[in-house]
């Protein structure tokens, strides 16, 4: 175990890098919307496939940080972050249900073409729940390990 005045670099490394697939997966997402042409069923498709992809990484990265790891341990060392930690974890049903609303929406064939814009605005949203949701966790990473990481401002 990591000493209580000491970062711990892998787990401080392995939140970093998790929290950059994720914005990987995001921002094929994006692309994916934002290429130039009508919705086609193939562009739907597409986009379809890397929502679940995100998906699904988003799902084991959530139940990692409630099984334990940088969450509980920030927690330990600074006793104060522990509602701040409650309530980042309480946000993750809510972000996977958005999600899980954007994919749902883009699923259903019969949909129209206005549902295509309104599915990249819904996922635009849930981006940016997302990232004031890693802002928190990267607040929380910096003060529990007392570590300058530059990630918040
Ligand atoms: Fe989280
Ligand atoms: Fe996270």
């Amino acid at each position: 175990m990591a000493s209580i005045d000491r970062s711990d670099p892998v787990i401080l490394g392995h939140v970093l890098a998790e929290h950059r697939d994720l914005f990987n997966l995001m921002h094929s997402v994006q692309t994916a919307f934002a290429a130039a042409g009508p919705p086609t069923p193939e562009r739907r498709a597409l986009v379809l496939e890397s929502l679940h992809m995100l998906r699904d990484h988003l799902g084991d990265h959530f139940s990692q940080e409630e099984q334990g790891g940088f969450l509980e341990e920030a927690m330990t060392r600074v006793p104060r972050l522990s509602s701040a930690v409650r309530s980042i974890v309480a946000q993750h049903p809510a972000l996977l249900a958005e999600l899980d609303r954007v994919i749902e929406a883009l699923g259903i064939v019969t949909a129209g073409a206005e549902s295509w814009p309104r599915a990249a605005h819904a996922f635009e949203g849930f981006a940016a729940h997302m990232a004031a949701h890693e802002r928190c966790e990267n607040a929380v990473v910096q003060e529990g390990y007392n570590e300058d990481l530059g990630l918040v401002e």
